[in-house]
């Protein structure tokens, strides 16, 4: 299960995002915000990173305008690890390196094109177990 959480700027490239998501049965569930009236993002960020942290969900996908406040927001909880991704190269990195749990994005940055591969890219690369990046990971908490 794919947590989802956005802010009023990232709004109108989550509605692209469920759009990809429907139209390729994977199952989410939104933690909102649901219209692009005016909301804080870290109220997103936090719920997602949580559902994330407490098994409820697998991964999750964040976006906001630019994607740094949710990401920074995301961040802050422990065992998350959210990248902040613009290129697909980055998005394929990061599972494979780092083990992301949390894609984020921002949505006045990103076209929806582009987005929709790197949200590929996040949800189809498996972590690549390697001993030196489960080190490093672990070092990250440590
Ligand atoms: C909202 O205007 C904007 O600040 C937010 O979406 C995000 O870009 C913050 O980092």
């Amino acid at each position: 299960m794919l947590a989802l959480g956005c802010d009023h700027g990232g709004y109108p490239l989550m509605k692209e995002v469920i759009d990809y998501l429907e139209k390729n049965g994977i199952e989410f569930k939104n933690f909102g915000t649901f219209s692009d009236a005016s909301v804080d993002y870290p109220e997103y960020g936090k719920a997602v990173a949580n559902a994330v942290a407490a098994g409820e969900c697998e991964k999750g996908i964040l976006i906001c305008g630019t994607g740094i406040g949710i990401s920074i927001t995301a961040n802050k909880v422990k065992g998350i690890r959210c990248a902040l991704c613009g290129d697909v190269f980055s998005a394929k990195a990061t599972r494979e390196h780092n083990d992301a749990n949390i894609l984020a994005m921002g949505a006045r940055v990103t076209g929806a094109g582009l987005a929709l591969e790197i949200v590929k890219a996040f949800l189809e690369t498996p972590f690549s177990n390697d001993e030196r990046h489960i080190r490093r990971i672990n070092q990250i908490e440590d």
